[in-house]
């Protein structure tokens, strides 16, 4: 079976064919993205979302079956160049199940993202079904593209699975500018002995989780059993929930002379949107989510890992 994933360079793909390439062997995945992965021997492809006739030459040349369809442009960078998100997340997402459908592709796993949310959204405990209704060109277009993967199941028996990721924290890949970003870079800044400028309100809790956690998650909903899923594209997953200033105050145990000072921008208006924590219920009902990583044991990896050469 031949895996393609698309906007493999990035924070969750670059993480995700290194685990694809293990449990399934490396000359099943197919990398694509519109920039090359760094130090990767996994087959790539350079792929334009937006282009559909370059990637249904990629699907049909490679005998693709599967696709974890990741590229897209995340919540800051989607409000700093809205017409370009709504290309890549909404236009290439069409060009991806369009060809997925055509190319008679058996299952196509889309990532989505609390962004969908807004500000008519309870704040606790949410689940799936709720008030959405976002106000962020990235919510918007990854809210379009659940409904899109339903529609293609539905209507085409298109095999469509998604989740809605909270914020991810990873060591080895940068993040790829969402507003969850600064728990990563304070982590790196206290790591590396520097202050850090936060650039969300000390209070802002939103929920997080580690990517071990993240990427077990997207293989162990792909491999569901369909009989069971009483969902397509929206389960929720999630680790934890914390503020800027609980991650302050963790880093400190590590690093007592660490300092932070909170600058909020954009991004606040961003994550006020947003809600505190997710109700995970029937991810783990369904097909067995249960997170490995708890808020401490996430910060004492990152700092594990951190303090080895060559990671971000
Ligand atoms: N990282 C998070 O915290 C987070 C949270 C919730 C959901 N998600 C979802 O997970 C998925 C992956 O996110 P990520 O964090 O790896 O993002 P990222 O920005 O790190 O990576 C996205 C990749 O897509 C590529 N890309 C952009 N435009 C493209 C195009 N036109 N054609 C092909 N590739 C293109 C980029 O080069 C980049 O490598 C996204 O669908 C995102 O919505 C991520």
């Amino acid at each position: 079976m031949k895996i393609l994933v698309t906007g493999a360079s990035g924070q969750v793909g670059s993480e995700l064919v290194t685990a694809l390439a293990r449990k399934y062997g490396r000359d099943s995945v197919l990398a694509c993205d519109i920039r090359r992965m760094p130090d990767s021997d996994i087959q790539f492809e350079e792929a334009d979302v937006r282009d559909r006739d370059g990637l249904g030459k990629i699907i049909r040349d490679n005998g693709v079956q599967k696709i974890f369809h990741l590229a897209a442009l995340l919540s800051a960078s989607g409000e700093k160049n809205p017409t370009l998100a709504f290309d890549v997340n909404l236009l290439g997402t069409w060009n991806v199940l369009t060809t997925a459908r055509d190319q008679g592709v058996k299952q196509v796993i889309i990532p989505s993202t609390i962004g969908v949310f807004g500000p008519d959204t309870p704040k606790k405990n949410v689940p799936p079904t709720t008030i959405v209704r976002p106000r962020t060109m990235y919510g918007i277009t990854k809210y379009a593209a659940e409904l899109l993967g339903d529609y293609f199941s539905s209507k085409f028996s298109l095999d469509c699975r998604g989740l809605r990721f909270p914020g991810l924290i990873s060591y080895l890949s940068p993040p790829g500018g969402g507003t969850t970003d600064y728990s990563i870079e304070m982590i790196v800044a206290a790591a590396h002995q520097e202050p850090y400028e936060c650039f969300l309100r000390e209070d802002t809790r939103l929920p997080m989780m580690y990517m071990q956690d993240a990427i077990s998650s997207l293989i162990d909903l792909s491999e569901a059993d369909s009989s069971r899923l009483t969902r397509r594209t929206d389960y929720h997953v999630s680790s934890f929930s914390f503020t800027p200033k609980e991650l302050e105050e963790e880093l400190h145990r590590h690093f007592p002379s660490f300092r932070v000072t909170y600058r909020p921008d954009f991004r606040q208006e961003i994550a006020d949107q947003w809600p505190e924590s997710l109700d995970y219920s029937a991810a783990s009902a369904d097909w067995g989510f249960k997170p490995r990583f708890d808020f401490r044991h996430m910060v004492s990896d990152m700092i594990s890992h951190l303090a080895r050469p060559k990671v971000i």
